[in-house]
């Protein structure tokens, strides 16, 4: 079937408040649901979709992504975007008209690089450099049976149901653990969450109604990014440099009264960045005379290369203001989803009220593990292992930049984290350059996922984590030979408004 025909009546309204590859997706899929595009019909590459429409590739990736999220259309590997077999309708061709009946939702071109982010892993012989997860050849696997058969003697009444606030032997192991890293949390004030993503949806839930303000760093976590986008907040971004810009961020408190602050002070994702000491203190002391609630979000932290960083903002907070978020995804293995939040009690009450809406309590199992792995201390000496062989990854996908990649990329130092940092030189989006990249088997997340205005970029966030040295290298191998094909003319421009589409 020539598509083309089809396309030629569908016109774009570039004055209109809907992003362009959100018209181009509603056009299309009026035209599969009502069988104007048939099942199996092969849609045209998304090159040719840009040049149809006259808008960038990327927004014509970003509509046939979202295509797939709504299940219409599927991509088969060498041969080309399909359309899907149309569902079945239910008992003489009535079914419900699901898509209707959804109430009207923010819909972020990033919800779906989340979760190929999360899926990638699965797929096969691709080197992912893309998602932030850990190694599964490091999960301690035989420590966590240690820990479960220290509980072979399980009390009935530990598997029904628990308060909503956490296990109070695992929060008791906890509130010791932090304190040892100077973080002074008692039980009352840690609430055991099910991984810090939800940590965070529920501090933004409790805090944030649509057009409230809030900071960011920019860039920040997009995870960080999707939950304040769907609450309706309005994001002012502080952009990074080598330090936080706390003029320009007391400038946004005088002028916007913004609700809260959204940081990641050590090992940022995606930067890298770690916040000085004196920093941290001047942001404690800057937030502390504005009563500006902080949301630290630390994952990272445990993980470090060369010197321990410095306290966390938690540990700093002299006025109550700080909301920390931690996690064991990164340090044991995300499968756990296990976190918790250590705040101010009157906060965990609340959040708590809130946690049960939408989740009872977290995992038992979890719980009564980790409590185990905590009481023991297990945990220092499988931190000491993972920390020498993440050393080792990040050094080599260094060498390996160094080595492939001189001159065509520029990359941040990261002292700890899973994260390189990285500036393209040449003439391509990375939008562009990831596109090339998967057909070549590698991947990364182009750097316009992290920043929240749509604003161009031609970074991109490498990380280490999940591969052992020789097959980073391998990966940085291909980077460099696609780096150095790339054109020399300059790259088509990135939309200039909009948001963040991969
Ligand atoms: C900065 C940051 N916050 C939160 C999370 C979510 O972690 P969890 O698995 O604990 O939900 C991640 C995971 O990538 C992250 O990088």
């Amino acid at each position: 079937m020539d598509t083309s025909k089809l396309f030629s009546n569908l016109k774009l309204d570039s004055m209109a408040n809907i992003p362009m590859y959100l018209q181009i997706a509603n056009c299309l899929t009026a035209k599969i649901t009502d069988g104007q595009i048939p099942s199996n019909t092969k849609l045209p590459p998304e090159r040719q979709l840009a040049e149809h429409f006259g808008v960038s590739r990327t927004t014509a990736i970003s509509a046939y992504r979202l295509l797939e999220e709504r299940g219409l259309i599927s991509t088969r590997m060498g041969s080309g975007t399909y359309v899907n077999q149309a569902e079945p309708s239910h008992s003489a061709g009535l079914s419900v008209p699901w898509e209707q009946l959804f109430i009207p939702q923010h819909y972020s071109p990033l919800a779906s690089l989340l979760r190929s982010l999360i899926a990638a892993p699965a797929a096969g012989e691709v080197i992912s450099m893309a998602a932030g997860l850990p190694d599964p050849a490091l999960y301690p696997v035989e420590l966590f049976e240690r820990a479960l058969h220290k509980n072979n003697r399980l009390d009935p009444a530990d598997l029904g149901h628990i308060p909503t606030e956490g296990y109070l032997p695992f929060k008791q192991a906890l509130s010791h653990w932090l304190q040892q890293g100077g973080i002074d949390a008692t039980p009352e004030t840690l609430l055991t969450v099910s991984g810090s993503q939800q940590g965070l949806y529920l501090a933004v839930k409790t805090l944030i109604e649509p057009r409230d303000y809030v900071i960011v760093e920019s860039p920040t976590y997009l995870g960080a990014i999707q939950i304040l986008e769907s609450a309706g907040a309005r994001i002012l971004c502080l952009p990074q440099s080598g330090s936080y810009d706390l003029g320009l961020l007391e400038d946004y408190l005088i002028r916007y009264r913004p609700k809260l602050f959204y940081t990641i002070p050590t090992f940022q994702n995606p930067s890298g960045r770690v916040a000085s000491l004196r920093e941290r203190q001047e942001l404690i002391a800057l937030a502390g005379r504005h009563r500006l609630p902080i949301i630290e979000d630390d994952p990272y932290s445990p993980i470090y290369f060369e010197q321990q960083p410095p306290p966390s903002l938690k540990a700093l907070d002299n006025y109550g203001g700080v909301i920390y978020l931690g996690t064991f995804s990164k340090i044991l293995f995300p499968g756990l989803r296990l976190g918790w939040i250590a705040a101010p009690q009157a906060v965990i009450h609340r959040l708590a009220l809130e946690k049960q809406y939408i989740d009872l309590h977290s995992n038992n199992m979890s719980q009564l593990i980790l409590q185990k792995c905590l009481e023991e201390d297990y945990l220092p000496q499988h931190l000491k292992r993972i920390r020498a062989e993440y050393k080792k990854r990040r050094d080599a996908m260094a060498r390996a930049l160094n080595q492939y990649c001189r001159g065509q990329l520029t990359f941040e130092p990261a002292s700890g984290g899973f994260y390189l940092w990285c500036k393209i030189q040449a003439a391509l989006s990375p939008s562009e350059l990831l596109h090339q990249a998967t057909a070549a088997g590698i991947s990364f997340v182009p750097g316009e996922a992290f920043y929240t205005n749509g604003s161009a970029s031609q970074e991109i966030r490498l990380s280490f984590s999940a591969h052992d040295p020789r097959r980073l290298q391998q990966g940085i191998a291909i980077l460099g030979k696609l780096l150095t094909a790339a054109p020399v003319h300059p790259a088509r421009p990135l939309p200039a408004a909009g948001r963040p589409i991969i």
